[in-house]
């Protein structure tokens, strides 16, 4: 049994994070990866649309008990938008994924602080 600070956070067995992949990291393998005990990853620019996005969330909890994370891209790109950024944040704050991972930029930067305080109230810790 693996006891590290990844672990503990997560609440996973082995320290294990699946990187975000565009196109790969859909319900189907976010879940297997939870489900082998390590942290899945729904990677949030799959999705255009709110419905879409949330839709994933669930589809993956159908597919596992165990914790997963949600990546956002804050990369400006001609498909996901600003407003992708808040809308995946919002649904992350609902739906109280188990961990986030923002890569390309910081989220004040991207989606502002308006986003920090909603991940914040919705109970996630290490914001910022
Ligand atoms: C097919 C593919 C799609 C990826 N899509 C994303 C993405 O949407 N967002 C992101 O932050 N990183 C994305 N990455 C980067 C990976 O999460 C990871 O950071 C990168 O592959 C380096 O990992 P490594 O050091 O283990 O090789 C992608 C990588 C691959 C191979």
């Amino acid at each position: 049994m693996y006891k590290t600070a990844i672990t503990e956070m997560f609440g996973i067995k082995y320290p294990i994070i699946c990187g975000a992949m565009m196109w790969l990291c859909k319900p189907t393998l976010c879940a297997a990866v939870s489900n082998a005990g390590g942290m899945g990853n729904l990677t949030a620019g799959n999705y255009e649309t709110a419905d879409a996005f949330r839709d994933a969330i669930r589809e993956t909890r159908k597919l596992t008990d165990k914790p997963f994370m949600v990546n956002i891209t804050l990369l400006p790109s001609v498909r996901i938008t600003p407003e992708h950024h808040k809308m995946y944040v919002k649904i992350c704050a609902e739906e109280r994924v188990a961990g986030i991972e923002f890569s390309g930029t910081p989220l004040d930067k991207a989606a502002g602080m308006e986003s920090v305080d909603l991940l914040k109230k919705s109970g996630r810790q290490n914001v910022s």
